[in-house]
């Protein structure tokens, strides 16, 4: 078969009103130019392909055109693409285009087969510079790393597994890992994640990754990440249904993997200490029960109400833990934590809690620019009461089935030993989900490109 050229034209709907005429008269009843609309154009030895990004486009709607564009059409296109025709874009939204194009050629487990993923490829009539086209292959790098990971099935994702993998990226990747096993997080007292831990058949290992840029003055992120490789609910077991999904809990620790490998690849001027609480949330004997009080790292005394609160205790050691012994300019947690913020927000954004106006407005902004948003919700001192127990200082949940992001976020205010600029982002519905390449929920990657804007402009 003899080389067919493929040319990709992009219209908006203004756009397209300017250039239509240009085109076969039939081709105005298949295409306006409206977001997300295609079509295929074909002769003997022409394909092209008409993309829609309708005219209120922005940033990260560029990205989710062209990302789903990318997936939808992964069969279908067979040969890369030699041309690309996006006149009004600026260079700068032609990057986000291409960005998109690259994480659309996703799937499970990642493979570089699709035509759009070809690293000696470029397109052809596009001015990017050689640096623009790597920092968009190191978000995807970073990006697909950790929804490969987010997807495995429980039984590959055993936390000596993770543990490994996490390792042998460290040597790629260049950064520190170290890890306490259960009976060092004994010695050190971290007492409410090794709850968690105690009724798994695997080791405790919570887990610091350490990035030096050894750039002077880089600001110091700290991270923290929800890592339960699967959340049964443990004696406060959880209904059947979906349970499948519970794979899904450690991506808040999936979110913060793929920003720091990105982070790296790209030279971004930071330092990162990452905490990752790894465990499982099981059934057995040796599982915690609820009424239990035990002790967190930093002295105070839990009563779990509820061992599906599980999140919040692993988080509370990996806060306590990071805060005093790190200095950090930002301290920021990312967990998949309530079924609460799930029945608020559905998957139109992530909950955002934070004692720092300045830092709040920094991560709203990134989730808008990215497409990743975040809504602020408060730490009202009246959250307070709902925590309080009779024979501890905390309890893990509050007897009133209301607000239970918020609860949540107002237990975590505990353990950040007075940090002046913290962040939670409770992300349970957003980085599983609908997604274009999969039947089933599946890993969206929800928080790499955020935290890695982020990053960028502090
Ligand atoms: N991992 C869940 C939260 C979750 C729910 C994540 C739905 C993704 C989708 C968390 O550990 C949990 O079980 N939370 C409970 C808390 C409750 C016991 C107060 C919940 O939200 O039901
Ligand atoms: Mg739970
Ligand atoms: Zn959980």
């Amino acid at each position: 078969m003899s080389e067919v050229t493929q040319h990709i034209h992009i219209y908006s709907e203004s756009s397209w009103k300017d250039h239509k005429q240009i085109f076969p008269e039939t081709l105005l009843h298949f295409f306006s130019g409206k977001k997300n609309e295609s079509f295929v154009l074909a002769s003997e030895d022409k394909i092209t392909l008409f993309i829609g990004i309708g005219d209120s486009y922005t940033e990260s709607s560029l990205v989710e055109v062209s990302q789903k564009f990318s997936t939808d059409y992964k069969d279908k296109i067979q040969t890369v693409p030699t041309f690309l025709h996006a006149e009004m874009l600026t260079p700068h939204e032609t990057e986000q285009l291409l960005l998109g194009f690259y994480l659309g050629t996703y799937l499970y487990p990642f493979k570089a087969v699709h035509p759009l993923w070809n690293e000696h490829f470029k397109w052809e009539n596009i001015e990017l510079s050689d640096e623009k086209f790597s920092k968009i292959k190191a978000i995807c790098n970073g990006q697909f790393i950790c929804m490969d990971w987010l997807n495995k099935p429980a039984n590959f994702k055993q936390a000596p597994k993770f543990h490994a993998f996490l390792k042998e990226k460290s040597h790629k990747y260049n950064f520190d890992i170290s890890f306490f096993n259960r009976q060092q997080c004994e010695d050190l007292g971290l007492g409410a994640f090794l709850a968690v831990n105690q009724g798994s058949n695997e080791d405790a290992y919570f887990t610091i990754l350490e990035y030096r840029s050894n750039i002077k003055d880089a600001p110091v992120v700290g991270l923290v990440g929800k890592c339960v490789l699967f959340d049964t609910g443990g004696i406060s077991i959880k209904p059947a249904a979906n349970l499948h999904y519970m794979k899904s809990d450690m991506g808040g620790a999936t979110a913060v993997l793929g920003a720091l490998i990105s982070a790296i690849e790209l030279k971004l001027p930071v330092d990162i200490i990452a905490i990752l609480p790894i465990t499982d949330n099981a059934v057995s004997n040796n599982a915690y029960l609820p009424s239990d009080v035990v002790t967190a790292y930093n002295g105070k005394t839990i009563e779990v109400i509820d061992t599906d609160a599980e999140g919040r205790m692993t988080l509370a050691d990996g806060l306590s833990y990071l805060s005093k012994n790190y200095k950090t300019d930002y301290l920021i947690d990312l967990a998949t934590l309530t079924g609460s913020a799930v029945r608020m927000f559905g998957t139109t954004c992530g909950a955002l809690f934070s004692n720092d106006p300045g830092l709040q407005k920094l991560l709203e902004d990134s989730g808008q620019k990215v497409g990743q948003r975040l809504w602020n919700l408060p730490l009202w001192e009246d959250w307070e009461d709902e925590i309080k127990s009779d024979v501890a200082d905390l309890k893990n949940i509050s007897i009133k089935p209301v607000g239970d992001c918020i609860v949540a976020a107002t237990f975590l205010k505990h353990f950040i030993n007075d940090h002046p600029k913290w962040a939670h982002l409770d992300i349970a519905a957003m980085c599983f989900g609908n997604v274009g390449y999969a039947r089933e929920k599946a890993a969206t990657g929800y928080g790499v490109r955020l935290l890695l804007d982020f990053m960028e402009k502090i």
